[in-house]
C-alpha cells in the first residue's frame, strides 16, 4: 500500500501542500519545529482520522482558520482517493468523493505503522495507555475487533450503573445483573482470546527483530489478563464473588478492562529497568512485527512512518534498522540529521523533502 500524492488545506503550520511522494523511501527533514511530525501526522489522520499525538481535532486545524483538509490518493492494488475534513463542529470522511458515516468502515481501509519518540509511553505509561495500543493495533487488522469493543465498553457502563442503582435501593433484580454480566463475559472472551493470539503473532517476530537491532537480549511480550486460562463458567464464580466490592464501589472488578502486558528483556521489565535506547528498540521491534502480521494475515503491506528515527539510536542500531525497511514497504523517515541518515543509505535510492516553517519542497 502507498500513498502516492497528499494535498493538505489548514492543515497544523501547512496552509496549502499538495506533494508527491516515492513509492519507497522518503526522508522528510528539516530543523525543529519545522513541521516534519505535523507532516506524518498528516498521513496518519487521514488514515486513522485522528491523530496519534492526543489532543482534540480541533487542534489540527491551522490556528486562525476553521477547516482543515487532508487528501490522499492511495494504491492498494486499485486507487482510491481518501478526504478528511475536519471543523470546529466535526469531522467528515470521504471515499472517491462518496461520504462514509461510519468511521470504522473508513479506518480500516489504509493501514498505518507509525513509530513516535512518544510512542515510548507503550512502556512506559500507565495500563489504559497500553490498551489504546493495542486496541488500535488490532483494529487495523480485525474490523470485528472495534465492534466488539465498542459493544463491550457500553455493556460495562451498563453493568456499573446498575451496580450504582443496587447500591443505592437495595432492591434491584439480581437476575437482570447476571445477564449483563454473562454478555460482558461473552464479548470479554472473545475479546481476550483476539488480543491473546495478536500478542502470540507479536512474540512470533519481536525476539527476532530486536535481537537483529541490538545484536543482544532476549525480548518477547507478556500478556496480563484476569482471563487468562479461565472459563466462562470460572468467570461467572469469579464475578459473583466479587459482587460485594463491585457494588461498594459501582465498578466491575474483573475484566478485559483492565488488560495489560509488559516487554520483558531477558525477563526484565523494561518499564522498571530499561534505557531509553532499549525501550525505543523494543517499541521499533513492536512495530516490525506489526508489519509481518500485517502481510502474513491482511497479504497486504502497510505504510510505514518512523518519525525521528536517529534520536536517541546509536548508528549502529538505525544501520541495523534500516535493513528491515524492504523496497516494498512505503516508508516515510523524519529526521533533522539529514547527512547521518544519508550517510547510512548509501546504497539505497530514496527521495528527499526539506521543511522549514510549513513548506515543503522536494530536493533533487
Ligand atoms: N494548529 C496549528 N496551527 C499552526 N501551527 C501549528 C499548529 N499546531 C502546531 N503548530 C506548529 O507546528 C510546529 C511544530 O511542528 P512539528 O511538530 O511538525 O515539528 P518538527 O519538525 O517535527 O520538530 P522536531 O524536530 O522538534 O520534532 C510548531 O512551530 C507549532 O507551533
Ligand atoms: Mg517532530
Amino acid at each position: 500500500m502507498q500513498i502516492r500524492d497528499l494535498k493538505l488545506l489548514n492543515f497544523r503550520n501547512y496552509d496549502k501542500l499538495s506533494i508527491c511522494f516515492d513509492k519507497h523511501l522518503n526522508i522528510i527533514y528539516g530543523p525543529n519545529g519545522s513541521g516534519k511530525t505535523n507532516l506524518v501526522e498528516s498521513i496518519y489522520v487521514l488514515g486513522l482520522t485522528r491523530s496519534f499525538r492526543q489532543i482534540n481535532d480541533k487542534n489540527l486545524i491551522k490556528k486562525g482558520t476553521n477547516l482543515t483538509k487532508i487528501e490522499g490518493l492511495v494504491d492498494d492494488q486499485y486507487l482510491n482517493e481518501f478526504k478528511v475534513i475536519i471543523t470546529n463542529e466535526g469531522k467528515k470522511v470521504k471515499i472517491n468523493k462518496n461520504k462514509v458515516t461510519r468511521l470504522s468502515e473508513y479506518i480500516s481501509k489504509i493501514k498505518i505503522i507509525l513509530f513516535n519518540p512518544n510512542d515510548l509511553k507503550m512502556i512506559k505509561d500507565t495500563p489504559s495507555i497500553r490498551r489504546k495500543y493495542l486496541n488500535i493495533s488490532i483494529s487495523q487488522i480485525h474490523i470485528e475487533y472495534l465492534k466488539k469493543l465498542n459493544a463491550y465498553n457500553k455493556v460495562l457502563k451498563i453493568r456499573n450503573n446498575y451496580l450504582k442503582k443496587m447500591f443505592m435501593n437495595g432492591n434491584s433484580l439480581e437476575s437482570y445483573l447476571l445477564i449483563i454480566t454473562e454478555k460482558l463475559i461473552d464479548i470479554g472472551l472473545d475479546l481476550y482470546k483476539m488480543r491473546q493470539k495478536y500478542i502470540d503473532s507479536i512474540n512470533k517476530y519481536i525476539g527476532d527483530i530486536y535481537f537483529k537491532i541490538t545484536k543482544s537480549g532476549s525480548l518477547n511480550i507478556n500478556y496480563k489478563s484476569d482471563f487468562i486460562n479461565k472459563t466462562k463458567e470460572e468467570l461467572l464464580t469469579l464475578y459473583k464473588k466479587s459482587l460485594k466490592r463491585d457494588l461498594n464501589f459501582g465498578k466491575t472488578t474483573y475484566g478485559i478492562h483492565h488488560d495489560d502486558f509488559e516487554f520483558l528483556l531477558d525477563d526484565m521489565d523494561l518499564k522498571e529497568y530499561g534505557s531509553e535506547g532499549q525501550q525505543k528498540n523494543a517499541v521499533i521491534s513492536w512495530k516490525f512485527s506489526e508489519i509481518s502480521i500485517f502481510k502474513s494475515e491482511k497479504n497486504s503491506i502497510p505504510i510505514l512512518i518512523l518519525d525521528d528515527l536517529l534520536s536517541e539510536l546509536d548508528l549502529d542500531k538505525v544501520k541495523n534498522i534500516l535493513t528491515f525497511i524492504q523496497s516494498d514497504i512505503q516508508t516515510f523517515i523524519t529526521t533533522t540529521e539529514i547527512e547521518k541518515l544519508s550517510s547510512l543509505l548509501k546504497n539505497q535510492s530514496y527521495r528527499k523533502f526539506y521543511v522549514v516553517d510549513g513548506i515543503l519542497e522536494e530536493v533533487k
